[in-house]
């Protein structure tokens, strides 16, 4: 059942080129320049008056929804905000009949995002959900939503959910600002042309697999580590520490980069081990700039770069290379090594990687 694998999670991680092509399937037409999302159809006219969204989600599929709130709001146009649901249900928050609310969820059977949905429906907005489970509850309390097709995922951490999840938002971004006008036909169909390719990159990212366990056996004895990004790998920054810290137990934070010379640099010496996100994106010359201040101080520094840096090769400690795309869909990408990574520290540390002590899959009680 685990196809091979030694643990679900290493199986579910492989299986992602896969599970993004099937979420991707039937819904673009490069060549045309033209998403369709068959599950939101009816709501076009909503879509394209909208003048606020709000994500609803928890762990993982919050990460999700950050990445979505970039994309989102850089090509639809669209202010959004993201929540945890478990916060949102109990702040009595503004919601109007004018709002649309997309609820994330791998299970669609998270208590809070249940709640969260409950709310913001008896307050009259539009919901969408983004889940996995088909016939869950999340998809049925939704008035429209879009399947991630993932297939089924048995390890407690979530892996090929979450890309899924991104691409589904992706999707989502595209079909909104081609609905809003926000976006052109022929930028369209350039990013459309590079999304179908996704997959076949993923699978490339793969292949880092060996080198992320040199890497891993290196590290496995930290007790804590830093996960930094800028832009919308601030969200993949922070899926990275939590995927360490709920499988392998090490203590470890996700900061936007520029933030950690507002406290978290305090931590940093020989034995803190930094992760950066740092791909040849509008970003990329400040992250390097954190890169130097990570290095003045002893910390040990492992990148994630594009193919062919040499700059952050001279700086790093180690660097793991992915293929060079469009920021729009460096998450997709950049969180695969880090998966890799937390999994073999987390096997190295002889700890149970698919049921990690304390933890559920489905969490169905607030
Ligand atoms: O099923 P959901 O997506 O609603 O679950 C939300 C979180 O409980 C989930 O993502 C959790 O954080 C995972 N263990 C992360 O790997």
């Amino acid at each position: 059942e685990k196809g091979g694998y030694d643990h679900f999670m290493l199986k579910e991680i492989y299986e992602q080129p896969r599970s993004v092509r099937d979420c991707l399937r039937g819904r673009i037409y490069p060549q045309q320049g033209k998403v369709q999302l068959g599950g939101v159809k009816e709501y076009v006219e909503k879509l394209k008056n909208v003048d606020r969204i709000i994500i609803v989600a928890c762990g993982t599929s919050w990460h999700a929804g950050l990445v979505g709130e970039y994309l989102i709001e850089e090509y639809a146009r669209v202010p959004v905000e993201v929540e945890y649901a478990s916060e949102f249900r109990y702040r009595n928050p503004i919601i109007t009949e004018k709002d649309l609310v997309i609820a994330i969820s791998q299970s669609g059977e998270t208590a809070d995002t249940m709640a969260a949905i409950e709310l913001a429906k008896e307050k009259g907005a539009t919901i969408f959900g983004i889940c996995n489970v088909v016939g869950a509850s999340i998809p049925r309390l939704s008035h429209a939503g879009v399947y991630t097709h993932a297939g089924p995922e048995i390890g407690v951490a979530s892996t090929k959910a979450f890309t899924a999840q991104v691409t589904a938002l992706t999707l989502m971004a595209f079909y909104i600002a081609q609905q809003r006008g926000t976006i052109t036909e022929s930028k369209l169909i350039e990013y459309l042309t590079e999304l179908n390719e996704i997959p076949t990159l993923i699978e490339k990212t793969l292949k880092t697999n060996d080198h992320v366990q040199i890497i891993a056996d290196k590290f496995k004895d930290s007790t804590n580590c830093l996960f930094l990004g800028r832009g919308s790998s601030f969200p993949v920054a922070l899926e990275g520490a939590l995927k360490l810290k709920e499988i392998s137990y090490i203590h470890a934070e996700g900061y936007p980069a520029a933030e950690m010379k507002h406290g978290p640099i305090a931590l940093i010496d020989e034995d803190m081990p930094v992760v950066f996100i740092a791909t040849k994106n509008s970003s990329y010359e400040k992250v390097i700039s954190n890169i130097q201040e990570v290095r003045a101080r002893g910390g040990h520094v492992i990148a994630i770069v594009s193919e062919g840096d040499t700059v952050v090769r001279d700086m790093a400690d180690y660097v793991i290379e992915i293929p060079q795309t469009s920021e729009a869909f460096v998450p997709l990408l950049a969180t695969i090594p880090l998966q890799l990574l937390s999994y073999h520290i987390a096997v190295m540390r002889g700890c149970n990687v698919d049921q990690p002590r304390n933890l559920a899959k489905s969490v169905t009680v607030e």
